[in-house]
């Protein structure tokens, strides 16, 4: 048993559809987010800065003594896998990210070896999913695609599945996926979520869609009970969201993200800068 608080961190408020599935998986945990609005988006950035950032968030929640930390980022999940700094899990809390759990679960879910990835351009350029992937089954086929768009259209609340922009966009970005016939598509970043019933449109309803958000939080829940590390509280666990940007903005969309009527604590922040 361990009654410590779950750390989620985010480049923004994309991460919240992490912490609305842990949530409902795990209604007794104390969950601590961390988003760092001031310098989203982490998907255009290079790798170095990306992993720089991520050390701070990390360092960020390590302070508040969690028993885990999940990066629901798909970007810095992609580039804390290739970069050697991240490797050493002796000290501190375990930490994991959304590409293995969300590689696992298209795998089990493809029926004919050729799963999609759309994410942010840093983590399709990564490679990680596809690394995982061909690990699990070399046969396996993978298509990954750069959406830049999504991320700001959701943010804006554009998301709704007959809602001209996005559509198109979405049509577009998808295009090669239908080509290829992909069966599985993994949603690989924060965002995504909010745009799956338009994303289900134009795929169709023989694609399946892997939310990596949610694929994460049921790992969490896997290794919580694994390790006899899941809290022993009978009341709902608490919720103590932070930003490093206006916690105005953050606001409105922690209400968009996570439903109304959530009772935080939401709270701006400033992170450990390291030169
Ligand atoms: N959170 C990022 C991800 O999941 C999307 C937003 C960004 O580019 O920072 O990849």
């Amino acid at each position: 048993m361990n009654n410590s608080a779950i750390g989620v961190f985010d480049s923004g408020v994309g991460g919240l559809t992490c912490v609305k599935e842990l949530r409902r998986l795990l209604p007794n945990e104390n969950i601590v987010y961390l988003g760092d609005t001031a310098r989203v988006p982490y998907g255009t950035r290079s790798k170095e800065t990306i992993a720089r950032y991520t050390k701070e968030d990390m360092e960020f929640l390590r302070s508040h003594d969690v028993k885990m930390i999940l990066v629901a980022c798909g970007t810095a999940s992609s580039v804390i896998m290739s970069d050697p700094e991240f490797r050493d899990h002796s000290t501190g809390p375990a930490y994991s990210g959304v590409v293995l759990p969300a590689a696992h679960a298209a795998c089990a879910a493809t029926r004919n070896n050729k799963i999609g990835v759309i994410a942010t351009g840093a983590t399709i350029k990564s490679g990680s999913y596809g690394k995982v992937i061909r690990s699990i089954n070399h046969n396996m086929r993978v298509v990954g695609k750069a959406c830049p768009m999504f991320v700001p259209l959701v943010e804006n609340g554009y998301t709704d599945k007959d809602c001209p922009p996005t559509r198109y966009f979405a049509e577009e970005y998808l295009e090669c996926m239908k080509q290829e016939g992909v069966d599985t598509l993994i949603l690989g970043c924060t965002h995504y979520p909010h745009l799956a019933e338009l994303i289900s449109d134009i795929m169709g309803s023989g694609v399946t869609l892997i939310s990596s958000s949610a694929e994460l939080a049921k790992l969490a829940l896997k290794d919580l009970t694994f390790a006899d590390e899941l809290s022993d509280r009978q009341e709902p666990g608490s919720l103590e969201l932070y930003c490093t940007d206006s916690t105005e903005l953050f606001s409105e969309n922690v209400e968009r993200f996570l439903g109304s009527g959530i009772n935080a604590k939401i709270e701006k922040c400033s992170l450990k800068i390291k030169s």
